[in-house]
């Protein structure tokens, strides 16, 4: 008894660790409402093509009801007996509606359902993280709005490179995610065919109509080989790629407000509710939520490669090893909900610190390639040459413990007699902002156009 599907030509039942190794239902339970959608288009298509009898899909459609609404309650048995959740639901619904069932797997094998609930279940799970992520960058934008002329430091090699404004730096990611939302919206395009109706490799001997069951399951049209609508995991493989440039696309951003919140920085906080303390120092606030959005990345990418792994050497068409496609995509996209939730409200709900940005957007001499700039616009230098003069002022403001600003103008005219007191207009990080006037530049008038762009793009 538990192998009454297959057993025909068996006449041992399966070893213990035969059925430890080959269950699954425990992971693929989770395509339950995929395996009845896919069996309901099945079921219909079977009658309305008259493969099957009115009445035994009738009833093949009440106990799939059935099945439904003891799943919905909870009481539905999952028995590791039956595998997977494709032979948990019929030997269900044969014990619900007896002989009819038997018909539901006509024309069909486990090879093209499973591929089909797969197929079916990655297209919603592409659809929820393009939500989540449209509104990550909704919560950036209005951060961005709120700070668009909001002055801090400019990194590269995280030395202070050029002032920026915050609002600048947050489209930076409103941009990425969204290439991320293009992403997943092209791979879903191309996960959009149905390979229902493939059966087991070759396709049916039956008169079945696979442009029907695509019709009925959303799909753009039936796939156009069997023997790739059985083998093909590439959709799979394509979203966790998405899914692991977007990861690392919020572990950047982790990364950067855990810099941002240690008290040498002191750029921005997170309220209690969003970070933790600690069990030994009093005086901890740790930035928890970021670090693990970080961290999950490494889940992400893994499942990447674990589902690459799997796949790289497999003949067609149907090898069991493919039953181990599920773990990763269901862990990457567990790993970016949660990422993207984190993430979502860390940027809803942290404060900078403005003043102390603003202050610290003048360190460093980040105003140097201005002051480089200035040379070459009033003076007509060629740029090697103001960049020879402007590393020297740098280096005679580091000897007299002076900024750029409080650098006597004797002293830059030691350096460049042509140089006038007009030159200061430039060396403050505020007009250095001003100036970035380029499309995309810093410039708190183009992050507001970009702002205004993309708040037109995601209404
Ligand atoms: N549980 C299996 C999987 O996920 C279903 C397909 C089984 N097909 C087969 N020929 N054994 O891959």
């Amino acid at each position: 008894k538990g192998q009454s599907l297959w057993g025909g030509r068996f006449s041992a039942k399966p070893a213990e660790i035969m059925q430890a190794i080959n269950v699954s239902i425990g992971v693929d339970q989770r395509l339950w409402r995929e395996d009845l959608t896919g069996s309901r288009a099945h079921c219909r298509m079977l009658a309305d093509q008259g493969i099957i009898a009115a009445p035994d899909a009738e009833a093949i459609l009440g106990g799939l009801d059935a099945i439904q609404a003891e799943i919905e309650a909870g009481t539905f048995p999952f028995r590791d007996a039956y595998e997977d959740i494709h032979m948990n639901v019929e030997a269900r619904l044969s014990e619900l509606i007896g002989e009819p069932s038997g018909r539901l797997h006509t024309a069909r094998s486990r090879n093209d359902q499973v591929a089909t609930d797969f197929r079916l279940w990655t297209r919603a799970a592409c659809d929820r993280t393009i939500d989540q992520l449209t509104g990550l960058q909704r919560a950036l934008l209005a951060r961005a709005e709120a700070h668009a002329g909001d002055l801090m430091p400019g990194f590269t090699h995280l030395q202070p490179a050029q002032p920026v404004t915050f609002g600048h730096h947050l489209m930076a990611y409103v941009e990425m995610i969204g290439r991320d939302v293009g992403r997943f919206t092209d791979a879903r395009a191309r996960l959009n065919e149905n390979p229902l109706g493939a059966a087991a490799l070759a396709g049916s001997p039956f008169p079945i109509d696979r442009h029907a069951t695509a019709k009925a399951l959303g799909f753009d049209g039936p796939m156009r080989n069997s023997l790739d609508a059985v083998s093909a995991r590439d959709f799979a493989l394509e979203v966790i790629a998405a899914a692991s440039i977007c990861a690392g696309h919020l572990s950047r951003l982790a990364e950067e407000i855990v810099i941002w919140m240690t008290p040498q920085f002191g750029f921005v906080t997170l309220p209690d509710d969003l970070t933790t303390g600690s069990s030994i120092m009093p005086q901890k606030r740790n930035p928890d939520a970021a670090e693990l959005v970080r961290a999950k990345t490494g889940r992400v990418m893994g499942a990447f490669i674990a589902l690459s792994t799997v796949m790289k050497g497999l003949p067609l068409a149907y090898s069991k090893d493919m039953q181990e496609d599920k773990p990763p995509v269901f862990e990457a996209f567990d790993a970016l909900d949660l990422a993207v939730g984190a993430m979502t409200a860390m940027v809803a709900a942290l404060k900078p610190d403005t003043a102390r940005m603003a202050e610290a957007a003048g360190y460093g001499f980040s105003t140097a390639t201005d002051l480089a700039d200035w040379l070459v616009r009033e003076l007509n230098l060629p740029f090697r040459k103001a960049h020879h003069v402007t590393g020297a002022a740098v280096k005679q403001a580091e000897a007299l413990g002076v900024d750029l600003a409080g650098l006597p103008l004797e002293e830059l005219q030691k350096l460049e007699a042509g140089i006038t007191a007009d030159v200061y207009k430039v060396l403050t990080p505020e007009a250095s902002c001003a100036s970035r006037q380029s499309f995309g530049g810093t410039a708190p008038e183009q992050v507001r156009a970009r702002i205004a762009e993309w708040k037109e793009r995601l209404s």
